[in-house]
């Protein structure tokens, strides 16, 4: 099968199109034709090992010293169930499915192995593959950290959220909205439009305007994409009010509850996958050059199967 392997900690060059053996499942495992992936935030730091100095050895010790030890990479993924192991009961072959791969890896290549109760949900049955994709990442880490700050037990809650624009901030706008939240969203002029058309009930340009002089008081800060600090904002939180930021050491755990969320939501038209551009598996190179540019709106999708 075709995939893409990184052959290094470095830029985009490291990674290279291979042929490799289609991968085989053991008793409890499923094997999926790959139909999407997506190249987030999370891929293009494992492949540049971008992150502070001193978790950088660390990074090491868990992705593997000299190059990643899962030399697939790509967290996310659609596509459909080919085969399944003797003894998995939950999937049967045909099923279409929408996945997080955590340290296992493995979305960007033709077929990918996980585990029968993995972070794998039937996918929305209206959505396409490449809207499957573009939901997990985003949706995933949005709705772990909203839900961290406690956004289930606010009635109304008024919801600041800084990088509104990326995977996590395009996501995190929709699922406050779905908990009823009046949102005040901080993005670059170029996303305005965007992030108006997800729902914002307000808009703040971090280039022009200075949302730490807001007036209004929050349930919830939420940095999207890690630029803030938390002495920045605690001025706008109401008392009890909660600041998260992805940008912390707290990292977003991975729940099959949130796919089942997205779906439910995708289902009912109350959540739009935002796609900037999609790459076929080969222009793997370029998906990452353009991910690191730091400026992608929503989601960058590979496609894979065809
Ligand atoms: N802790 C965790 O568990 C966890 C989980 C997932 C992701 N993350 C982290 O979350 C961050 C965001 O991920 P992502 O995939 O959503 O990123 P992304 O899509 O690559 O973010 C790009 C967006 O960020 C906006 N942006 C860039 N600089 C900004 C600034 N100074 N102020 C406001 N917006 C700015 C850009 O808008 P403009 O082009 O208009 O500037 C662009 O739309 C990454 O650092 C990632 O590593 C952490």
């Amino acid at each position: 099968m075709k995939a893409i392997i990184c052959t290094n900690y470095g830029g985009p060059e490291v990674l290279k199109l291979v042929d490799v053996p289609k991968p085989t499942i053991t008793d409890t495992q499923v094997l999926i034709k790959v139909m999407a992936s997506a190249v987030n935030s999370g891929d293009v730091r494992t492949r540049g090992l971008v992150v502070p100095g001193f978790l950088r050895i660390v990074m090491r010790m868990v992705l593997g010293f000299r190059k990643p030890r899962q030399p697939i990479l790509g967290v996310v993924l659609s596509g459909v169930i080919e085969s399944v192991g003797s003894k998995v009961a939950k999937w049967k072959v045909g099923d279409e499915v929408f996945a997080l791969t955590g340290f296992r890896f493995g979305g960007h290549a033709e077929y990918a192995v996980l585990k029968e109760n993995s972070t794998m949900e039937l996918k929305p049955k209206n959505a396409s593959f490449n809207e499957a994709a573009a939901i997990v990442f985003g949706g995933a880490t949005a709705i772990y950290f909203l839900e961290a700050a406690g956004i289930k037990s606010c009635s109304q809650p008024q919801i600041l959220i800084y990088g509104a624009s990326g995977a996590v901030g395009t996501a995190a706008v929709q699922i406050a909205k779905s908990h009823g939240a009046n949102v005040t969203a901080v993005c670059g002029e170029a996303g305005v439009d965007l992030v108006t058309s997800l729902g914002a009930d307000s808009i703040l340009v971090y280039t022009k305007d200075d949302f730490t002089k807001l007036p209004e008081k929050f349930d919830i800060v939420f940095d999207a994409v890690g630029k803030t600090t938390k002495k920045q904002c605690k001025h706008l939180l109401k008392e009890g009010g909660v600041y998260k930021t992805v940008g912390g050491l707290e990292t977003a755990a991975e729940r099959v509850s949130q796919l089942q969320y997205l779906r439910e939501l995708y289902e009912a038209g109350k959540y739009r996958p935002v796609i900037d551009r999609i790459y076929p598996l080969e222009e793997m190179v370029a998906a990452h050059t353009y991910v690191d540019s730091g400026m992608k709106k929503g989601n960058v999708v590979i496609e894979v199967g065809r």
